[in-house]
């Protein structure tokens, strides 16, 4: 496994250009099995999950072709010869389940692995099965695996309100919806920029939707889709993540294709922060105001509130601030795992159940210490970038999940870090 050596104590300048949006891709990918014709993602990230969700679909019988080195994905899902996602690919990666709305809307029939649990969270499927079952399905539950089947003439459009504003199961009920027989209405919809840009190309592709980026998303169903090229959107948790590499090292940095609206409330606590976020014509601008940054404290909350994927990100910034910081997690009852390994580069934090109260030091140090999670691991790599001394983050695996080229991005603005391959 290989690791990253970093030597703290550098500020960084210059520019990183920001990728495609992970976790925008994770649901545009399994949106070309609900047509038999051609769908194409350009500014496509380069990241080993985009590669477990190739191989699922491949394994659905779809074509994937990666041209100009992964950035854009040629997809055809004319062929589709199994309707089984197999538990050895989605407990890699829990976005595997967004297969499941798509083949039960074209193919009648899924059976898609439970993810299981994962480091941040049991990661439950509730709402997904609820807002599914709405349309018609029957879903059971067997073996590990849900087996879903639509009724004989189709799936049928439903009112419904998601008990919590899930990402995932909006763009599942999503995809299915834009199929069913009739009109189908979302309330307590997720709002996040994915599911814009989901509803975005299923609306290149002919399917009828209203109010994405609202609470209540409205879709009336089609008979069937055709194809469409359609541009990933700008990834805001890479963004917000290397917006926070001037802000703990000092010096500036750009973001090129940054966008302000994909992380207004992340950009406001920086401000509160003592960061500076400057809109240019290529992105944004990141620089502390007058040298120090001071405590704030943050609540993780569904979008448009501050992201839960960049509170372990946040929390390494605290750690060096001046004063004390809150930060309350309210999407994942697990998501502090970054806390203890903070703690072995010096960090003031405690844990108390969804809180952490953070004590900024003077200076953190650096030590060897472990990836957990994909957000977890990128809060240890800033925290080095600020520490004294060389830390060494193991387990980078977790990293390549959605940092594409992460040693050469830092690099380029000065950090002192290398890959170290592992055994
Ligand atoms: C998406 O996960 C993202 N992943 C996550 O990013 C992100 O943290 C999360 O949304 C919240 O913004 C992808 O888009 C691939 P949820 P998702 O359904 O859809 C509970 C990263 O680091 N819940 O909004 O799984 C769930 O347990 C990843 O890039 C149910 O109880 O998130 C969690 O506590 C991590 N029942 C909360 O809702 C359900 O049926 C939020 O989950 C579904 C979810």
């Amino acid at each position: 496994m290989d690791s990253i050596v970093i030597h703290g104590g550098t500020e960084l300048n210059g520019e990183i250009p920001i990728a495609g949006a992970k976790n925008a891709c994770l649901a545009l990918m399994p949106a070309t099995l609900l047509s038999d014709e051609p769908l194409t993602l350009t500014n496509a990230p380069r990241l080993s999950d985009i590669k477990t969700m190739t191989e699922l679909l491949q394994s659905l019988g779809a074509e994937v072709t990666k041209m100009q080195d992964g950035q854009v994905l040629a997809m055809s899902s004319h062929d589709l010869d199994n309707h089984v996602a197999d538990y050895d690919i989605v407990r890699k990666m829990r976005a595997s389940n967004l297969v499941l709305g798509p083949m039960l809307a074209r193919l009648g029939h899924a059976v898609v692995s439970l993810p299981g649990g994962c480091a941040i969270g049991a990661r439950p499927m509730d709402l997904h099965i609820h807002g599914l079952e709405a349309l018609g399905a029957e879903i059971d539950l067997r073996d590990g695996y849900l087996h879903a089947k639509a009724p004989a003439g189709g799936l049928k459009g439903a009112q419904m309100e998601l008990r919590f504003a899930s990402v995932g199961a909006t763009e599942n009920i999503l995809m299915a919806a834009t199929l069913a027989k009739g009109t189908t209405v979302i309330k307590n919809a997720a709002r996040e920029p994915e599911i814009v840009d989901l509803a975005q190309c299923l609306r290149k592709m002919g399917a009828q939707i209203e109010g994405e980026g609202t609470s209540t998303l409205t879709i009336q169903g089609v008979d069937s889709l055709h194809g469409a090229t359609h541009p990933v959107v700008t990834d805001r948790i890479e963004l917000g993540t290397y917006m926070l590499a001037p802000a703990i090292t000092g010096g500036t940095v750009e973001c090129l294709g940054g966008k302000l609206d994909l992380v207004a409330s992340f950009a406001e606590k920086l401000h509160d922060a003592g960061i500076d976020v400057e809109e240019t014509a290529r992105g944004l601008k990141v620089s502390r105001r007058n040298g120090r940054v001071n405590a704030v404290n943050v609540t993780t909350e569904p979008f448009p509130g501050f992201p839960t994927d960049l509170q372990a990100q946040m929390m390494a910034l605290l750690c060096t601030a001046d004063g004390t910081s809150v930060l309350e997690e309210t999407i994942f009852e697990n998501r502090f795992m970054h806390a203890p390994e903070l703690t072995r580069m010096g960090a003031n934090i405690e844990v108390h159940g969804g809180h952490a109260t953070v004590t900024g030091v003077k200076r953190l140090k650096g030590a060897p210490v472990m990836a957990t999670d994909l957000r977890a691991s990128v809060s240890l790599i800033l925290a080095a970038l600020a520490a004294e001394g060389e830390t060494v983050v193991s387990r980078v695996y977790h990293l390549d999940r959605g940092y594409e080229r992460l040693e050469q991005k830092l690099g380029a603005c000065g950090a002192r870090i290398e890959r170290v391959k592992g055994a």
